[in-house]
């Protein structure tokens, strides 16, 4: 059977950037290692005046497009992911479109074009729907355009508002990738939830503690839903881990969790079980309290060895270093850590070619979904492509008052003219509005 994966990826940072430590914490009041080590974030990403969603993601995959030599007849689907659409009715991906079609020869009138909805899961059922297509034959040799893109940004005052970022990720699904090949397993957690929703409204109304709690429940039951799929996992079975990172801390939770769920009836165990005994199971407590205490206290101690602590920063840390700059790009923010990841590998040298990614993807209201990812021959010259680093230093540090203004400036129920920080080159930008409400866009040279 032909692989089907993602071949291409890009990034594209908005071209603000909001130092935590620096700029917030002293405003907040807040001590600066809450956000630096509690939260396990540096920088937030915002868009600057003339950026939204259609411009973020239209510029990432221009870039691919390019980098690709991919004219709009290879595309058979654009699909776009986003929980901060504008329009409840026309998809952003026909935006898109008419961004891309400003540049290239070609039109998209054969493409199928979408928006997919489930908060930050939306990317990763994206590339399912692009895989699907793909396998169904219905893709007649084209590959499909996926753009996760997002201006994560929560109401001034909201405990959210450190874990703000924007951004998008564009991903060319096709045949005989060269980045990594999606695996036919998944497993799926999902529930009901009332833990973050955006009830027709811009800014999203947060439990925020409970959505921790969410997280790690539908995450779990994923992992256990890809191991009835899959066959049970083992720590060695994958390289890495990307999982979605709405902050570097939540994932530091996750990992914790799976890795004592992945070790369980191992051999690791029975090593670790000199140190700080076997784990709780709940056939050994009378009370679900008894076995719920033991378990913490299991879990206080599997953080602190030393086969834990090796684990974690091999397999999970490598996975957020461009998290911790951006903030949480919603349904970006798991194939940001992807990238995050196989960047880290590259700089090391490591060769990664046959080895496995566990994908870890998350929507709050919510649901979790895992499959699995194999590092494909060709990864190096696409990861090598990547100006990530570039862009990230290029943003402008906004002081306080700039922040401000550009959270105004974003806020559809403000009407607030500000002067650009910076100046594009290069890329699409928003144009104004139109006779019916819509937005406009043009490329900047
Ligand atoms: N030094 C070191 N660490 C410190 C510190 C200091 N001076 N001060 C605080 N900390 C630690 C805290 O102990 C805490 O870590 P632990 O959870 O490991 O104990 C961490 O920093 C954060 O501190 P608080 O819990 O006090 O922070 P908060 O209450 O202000 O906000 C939050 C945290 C509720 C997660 C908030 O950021 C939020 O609402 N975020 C939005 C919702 C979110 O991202 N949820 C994640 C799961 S849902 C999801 O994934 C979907 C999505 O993308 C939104």
């Amino acid at each position: 059977m032909t692989a089907v994966g993602i071949d291409a990826i890009e990034i594209w940072t908005g071209n603000l950037k909001l130092d935590l430590p620096g700029t917030f914490a002293p405003e907040k009041g807040e001590d600066p290692e809450k956000y630096t080590k509690g939260l396990g974030l540096n920088a937030s990403s915002f868009p600057d005046s003339y950026e939204d969603i259609v411009t973020m993601g239209a510029n990432a995959a221009h870039r691919l497009m390019d980098r690709k030599g991919l004219e709009p007849n290879d595309i058979g689907r654009i699909d776009v992911a986003t929980e901060s659409a504008f329009d409840n009715s026309k998809p952003v991906s026909t935006y898109v479109a008419g961004c891309l079609e400003q540049v290239y020869d070609g039109d998209f009138h054969h493409a199928n074009k979408g928006e997919r909805k489930f908060a930050c899961i939306a990317g990763t059922q994206s590339l399912d729907d692009a895989y699907n297509w793909i396998r169904a034959g219905r893709n007649r040799g084209r590959g499909a355009l996926v753009i996760a893109t997002d201006t994560a940004l929560y109401a001034r005052g909201d405990a959210g508002e450190a874990t703000q970022g924007a951004g998008a990720v564009a991903m060319y699904i096709a045949e005989d990738p060269d980045l990594v090949e999606l695996s036919a397993e998944q497993g799926y957690g999902s529930a009901d939830e009332t833990d973050f929703l955006k009830p027709n409204q811009q800014f999203p109304s947060v439990d925020g503690k409970r959505s921790v709690q969410v997280y790690l429940a539908r995450m779990r039951e994923a992992l256990e839903d890809y191991e009835t799929a899959a066959g049970d996992v083992h720590p060695d079975d994958f390289a890495f881990a990307p999982f979605h990172t709405p902050f570097p801390g939540m994932v530091r939770k996750a990992a914790l969790l799976a890795y004592r769920h992945v070790i369980r009836d191992t051999t690791i165990e029975d090593e670790l079980a000199d140190e700080i005994g076997r784990q709780p199971r709940p056939e050994g407590f009378d009370t679900d309290d008894d076995y719920r205490d033991a378990l913490r206290e299991y879990m206080d101690a599997l953080k602190d060895t030393e086969q834990y602590r090796e684990w974690y920063a091999e397999t999970i840390d490598p996975t957020l270093s461009i998290s911790r700059e951006v903030g949480n790009w919603y349904t970006g923010s798991v194939h940001v850590a992807r990238a995050s990841v196989l960047k880290a590998a590259l700089e090391e040298g490591r060769d990664l070619a046959g080895e496995t990614l566990l994908v870890g993807s998350y929507g709050s209201g919510a649901q979790a979904e895992i499959h699995a990812e194999t590092v494909r021959d060709g990864w190096e010259d696409e990861i090598e492509a990547l100006n990530v680093d570039d862009q990230l230093a290029d943003r402008y540090d906004m002081s306080w008052e700039d922040y401000e203004e550009v959270h105004d400036v974003h806020n559809h129920e403000m009407d607030v003219d500000v002067e650009e920080f910076t100046a594009p080159e290069s890329e699409f930008v928003f144009d104004g509005w139109g006779r019916m409400g819509e937005r406009k866009y043009r490329y900047v040279e």
